[in-house]
């Protein structure tokens, strides 16, 4: 078993799952990716391509791991189009995690598109306890839905509440995941609001939880190069979000000017929201 992180493992493609058109799942064996804790992530060589972060997915086949590919640009494609059995290098599983404290009780999920990725992760953590938890989960139509029939399984045991909107309305509530949040937060008690997705999107889930008083993790995204803490690339503020994160709690992201207004491109320069 290799021990160091760093090192490239190349693992091969053994099962490729296709969500939706635009999102496939490519399922291997490795050790260290399998015990990956929720809200980590790996870096994803593609030989003669890219290399990129990409959270750790769940796999049911034991020793195994997978990563959820969005197809976007040029790198995404590269390994969007990878074939069964085709070889891709890991290296990781790198950065901090989501936390469940031993009092948690209910928290709230919620993700939009790849950003479920962790989020899926994380509800295999929980147990009875957390029995009262809700997910949202956000797509721009029905046929970008992803890990609806997942999260139902992975909590099946517990009384969970499972709720999926799409942009157009094309299935289940009409809007966007904030739009169900500011509804549910004026019904219900949550103790921990769990997130990942897009930045503007976790930005009003902040806010929204400054106004419910209630503590947030939110696991961030940002251009990352070196993905070990070395390059800068991936800085927010004084942060460095493949290192001090990618999960940050609401005294984090408090003191995080930059956060939903500043991203930086390629070159490490400053664009805004
Ligand atoms: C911690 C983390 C976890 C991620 N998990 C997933 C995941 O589970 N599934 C998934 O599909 N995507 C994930 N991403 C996004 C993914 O790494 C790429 O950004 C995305 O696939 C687009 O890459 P591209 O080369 O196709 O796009 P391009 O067209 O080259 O770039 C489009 C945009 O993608 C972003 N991007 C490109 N390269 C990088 C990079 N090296 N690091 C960060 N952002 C980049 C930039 O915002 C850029 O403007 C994650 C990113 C981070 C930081
Ligand atoms: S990606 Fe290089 S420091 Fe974070």
């Amino acid at each position: 078993m290799h021990t160091n992180i760093d090192k490239i493992r190349m693992v091969v493609i053994e099962e490729i799952i296709q969500e939706t058109p635009s999102v496939k799942t490519f399922v291997f064996d490795d050790l260290l990716s399998s015990s990956a804790k929720p809200g980590q992530f790996l870096m994803i060589w593609i030989p003669r391509a890219e290399e990129l972060p990409m959270s750790v997915m769940i796999s049911n086949k034991k020793n195994h791991a997978a990563i959820t590919i969005r197809k976007h640009g040029f790198g995404s494609t590269s390994l969007f189009e990878k074939k069964q059995n085709d070889l891709i290098g890991v290296r990781g599983p790198y950065g901090n995690y989501f936390s469940v404290n031993r009092h948690l009780q209910r928290p709230l999920l919620v993700g939009g598109g790849t950003g479920l990725v962790p989020l899926m992760r994380l509800a295999t953590s929980f147990s009875k306890k957390q029995e009262k938890c809700t997910i949202i989960m956000g797509a721009q139509t029905q046929k970008e839905v992803i890990f609806k029939d997942l999260a139902e399984e992975i909590l099946s045991k517990l009384k969970a509440k499972i709720i999926v909107t799409t942009e157009d309305g094309s299935y289940g509530t009409k809007g966007v995941v904030t739009d169900v949040l500011k509804y549910i937060l004026k019904k219900e008690k949550f103790d921990m609001i769990y997130t990942c997705g897009p930045e503007l999107m976790m930005m009003k889930i902040y806010n929204l939880s400054v106004i419910h008083s209630i503590p947030i993790q939110a696991s961030l995204e940002r251009y990352m190069k070196c993905g070990i803490g070395i390059c800068a690339s991936c800085c927010i503020n004084d942060q460095l979000v493949c290192k001090d994160g990618t999960v940050f709690n609401e005294n984090q992201l408090s003191e995080m000017s930059e956060f939903g207004k500043v991203f930086r491109d390629k070159a490490g320069r400053p664009g805004y929201y």
